[in-house]
């Protein structure tokens, strides 16, 4: 016991040891390696010779970063264990869907919350995103059930790892349904522990020890998926359950994501490409801001706070980040030509906003390709204000959190490429 008090006491004093640069002056200068070159060094012109640059891509970054998901997993049914047809004061119609990620009896499931709005003449747009806290912290409803399952010390009203009434609502600023809903889309989200819990044991009881040849004792190897890989691929089971409701329109579902969970949603919008729009709220190192680019957060920090989110591998470039073989503009790039949005806020510099905003930058002469408009300049736009094309920036004033002025700039951004 004493030692392991003594070993977490060292990793933190070793964590906060870590150089950290929040100072613009102080960046040192970095060398982003070029996205439209291919193995040859000749430069890519066309859209069809993207397609083969973005499989290259998309196996460094998977293989460098998020590490790879297994494959052929088998899972059951999706089932809706409860709907209500009066939500939110008649506005909405919800359900809660049961989303098993495993096979057999007592599978790793997701209880999805949907919010359907109420008198759609067709089948609609949806956001679907994971939620820190739980769905009933989420919700304003109070008969939303409290998540059962493990809850980070930092969400709210959790007492020992667990839900309780007191956390009821407290995450409803980052999940404005109502507004979301008279703005004429559906929206679903689901707790991100149902899929793993987020510490470094969680995957033993979580979706990556179920499906691990060697359960609980299973020892990954350098390019296997880590947590992030994981909460994605259950991101993706969640498009699965909307696409299945005949209210939803499968072609026009967008991922979004908060800080962790938004570099979850990008990757899962990347690795699933039935997702129409990606939005990456204030993501951050190991999300949309630029790795070798040192201010915030950085390779080695991120590593050694949160062992468990990236895959093994990642951990070479603790100390190397130029050998990283891609960088975010990269990973931005993989959405391409579905619209990415990269939201920032101003007091958020952990996450690096300019680091966030150039990889959009970096990412838009691949949006050009194909013909459309990335982001208009190298210069982050003033603050609270929205640019872009099929790449939408924003940094807003304030700190470090997913609000309602965000998804103003969200909706808007949807009703822009969504709307039919
Ligand atoms: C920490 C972490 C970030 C992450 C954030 C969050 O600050 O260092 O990388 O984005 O938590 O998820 O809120």
């Amino acid at each position: 016991m004493l030692a392991a008090v003594c070993l977490a006491a060292v990793t933190a004093m070793s964590k906060d040891a870590i150089p950290i640069n929040e100072v613009e002056a102080n960046v040192p200068p970095y060398t982003l390696p070029e996205l439209l070159v291919d193995a040859k060094g000749r430069r890519i012109t066309t859209v069809g010779g993207w397609a083969g640059k973005r499989k290259e891509w998309m196996s460094l970054i998977e293989a460098h970063e998020y590490g790879a998901v297994p494959a052929g997993l088998h899972r059951g049914p999706a089932t809706v264990v409860e709907m209500k047809p009066d939500a939110l004061g008649g506005k909405a119609v919800r359900k809660r869907i049961r989303v098993p990620l495993t096979a057999g009896p007592d599978p790793v499931s997701v209880d999805l919350l949907v919010y359907l709005p109420k008198d759609a003449k067709g089948p609609v747009p949806a956001f679907v995103g994971l939620n820190f806290a739980g769905n009933h912290a989420a919700a304003t409803e109070t008969d939303v059930p409290l998540t059962r399952g493990w809850m980070p010390k930092s969400a709210k009203g959790a007492v020992d790892n667990r839900a309780t009434d007191a956390a009821r609502g407290t995450e409803s600023e980052a999940w404005p349904f109502e507004k979301i809903v008279e703005r004429g889309y559906a929206v679903a989200t689901a707790h991100y522990a149902d899929i793993e819990a987020d510490h470094p044991e969680g995957w033993k009881t979580g979706l990556r020890g179920a499906v691990a040849p060697g359960g609980a004792n299973h020892v990954f190897a350098p390019g296997e998926w880590g947590a992030i890989s994981a909460w994605s691929w259950g991101l993706s089971r969640c498009f699965d359950a909307l696409a299945e409701d005949a209210a939803v329109d499968a072609s026009r579902i967008a991922v979004i994501g908060h800080s962790r969970l938004g570099k979850t949603a990008i990757w899962a919008g990347i690795r699933d490409p039935r997702f129409a729009l990606v939005v990456a709220n204030q993501s951050g190192e190991g999300g949309a801001a630029l790795s070798k680019r040192f201010f915030g957060e950085t390779v080695l920090r991120i590593n050694t706070s949160f062992p468990h989110w990236f895959c093994g591998r990642f951990k070479d470039y603790n100390h190397a980040t130029d050998k990283l073989p891609h960088d975010a503009h990269a990973v931005i790039a993989c959405v391409a030509p579905r619209p990415v949005y990269i939201g920032s806020a101003e007091e958020d510099r952990w996450a690096d906003p300019k680091g966030e905003y150039l990889s959009g930058w970096h990412a838009s002469p691949v949006y050009a390709l194909f013909g459309l408009k990335g982001l208009p300049q190298e210069a982050q736009p003033p603050v609270n204000t929205s640019v872009g094309g099929h790449v939408g920036y924003h940094i807003r004033t304030g700190k470090h959190d997913l609000t309602g002025r965000d998804w103003a700039h969200y909706l808007d951004f949807a009703d822009r490429h969504l709307r039919r």
